[in-house]
């Protein structure tokens, strides 16, 4: 059966090919042989998803004549560790991989981070597929090559920028998603459409309510969308020194936020609808946002806030998460402000009074 890709990244030198359809599972040893002709292939997920998928991706595969192995990791962020690399760099000695083995991470975000790096180590670089099961995954974090663990010093500290050798995105498969990961998932959706298209805000403020409780799917058109503008900024910036900035709207606030519950109180996606609140009222306050806008805006975001009862009593237990990320950027602290929907822009020069008013309109929102 013939495969093929419906997008594709370019980064300079090659061409990385994006598969997107309901069903790619099944068809995973047609989409890895359009590009491999050595059929071995090392598949890596984590319990959860393996307990609902393992088995059909182990089967597919075996049926298409590949020679498959899988390894289960635990599920959590604490498989983003050296830990980690260092035991499946070690089992994959054991097993004799070489360089022509394929290896397929099927999972969310955190496993694609750290399987993906565990594979640009090995061997200077094996052949790495992406298969996310998230949201987040397939419109965000295993587009782009950013792989990467943690360290004590603070989140994806170590890590590289790898291109996978395609991306596989089953719509399908995020059926099986709980409703708090699916509204994650969607504060990266919505950010797509206020950074770079304004047609795919207003198809957001139209459906989000009915897509988090899962009465109608997110159409596979939305998530090609959000891919493509991922796609096209990782073209114009793969190391992330200008363009790609923009992929950071509501996530300056949105880390600190994080940062402050442990990684364990917000999901990504509902601390980056707090942020995107905070940097959107910025706007409107500098007059780049008109206050309708501004309202829209918000209203799409306030659906994706956390359901949480503890939110930080005092801005300054927010304000001071801020200043790790400030340490990675030459000591200069950057938000992305929307200017319109649609559009954004980076800025330097955000005073600590707009941070306070920001976060406190943010927080505020979250107990109206
Ligand atoms: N998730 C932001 C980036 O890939 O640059």
């Amino acid at each position: 059966m013939s495969v093929r890709p419906a997008l594709f990244g370019a980064i300079p030198g090659r061409r990385v090919p994006v598969f997107v359809d309901d069903g790619l599972l099944d068809r995973l040893p047609d989409v890895l042989a359009s590009v491999h002709a050595h059929r071995v292939c090392e598949v890596v997920t984590d319990r959860n998803v393996d307990a609902l998928l393992g088995r059909r991706v182990m089967a597919a595969l075996r049926k298409g004549k590949w020679r498959a192995h899988k390894t289960v990791l635990p599920a959590g962020e604490q498989i983003k560790s050296a830990r980690t690399i260092r035991s499946l760099h070690e089992a994959w000695f054991e097993q004799k991989l070489d360089r022509y083995t394929v290896i397929v991470v099927v999972g969310g975000g955190t496993v694609g981070d750290a399987v993906g790096y565990a594979a640009a180590t090995f061997l200077r670089g094996l052949p790495l597929w992406q298969v996310p099961t998230t949201i987040i995954g397939q419109v965000d974090s295993a587009i782009g090559g950013k792989v990467g663990i943690n360290h004590k010093r603070g989140k994806n500290l170590i890590g590289a920028f790898y291109q996978p050798a395609g991306i596989i995105i089953d719509p399908q498969v995020l059926e099986s998603l709980p409703p708090r990961e699916r509204r994650s998932g969607l504060g990266e959706v919505v950010k797509y459409g206020v950074i770079a298209d304004a047609g795919l805000f207003r198809q957001c403020e139209r459906s989000v309510n009915e897509w988090i409780s899962g009465a109608e799917s997110v159409p596979t058109s939305t998530l090609q969308r959000c891919a493509r503008i991922k796609l096209k900024m990782v073209a114009a910036d793969e190391t992330d020194r200008g363009l790609r900035h923009h992929l950071n709207f509501g996530h300056t606030l949105g880390h600190a936020l994080e940062r402050w519950g442990g990684y364990r109180r917000f999901k990504h996606g509902e601390a980056v609808a707090m942020g995107m609140v905070a940097a959107a009222w910025m706007a409107y306050k500098r007059g780049d946002l008109t206050e309708s806008e501004f309202k829209r805006l918000e209203e799409v975001c306030r659906s994706l806030y956390p359901r949480l009862s503890t939110l930080p009593d005092r801005n300054s237990d927010v304000t001071q998460h801020l200043h790790s990320d400030k340490k990675r950027m030459a000591g200069t602290l950057r938000w992305v402000l929307p200017h319109g929907l649609g559009r954004v822009r980076v800025v330097e020069d955000v005073t600590p009074r707009e941070i306070n008013g920001a976060l406190r309109y943010a927080l505020t929102l979250s107990r109206r």
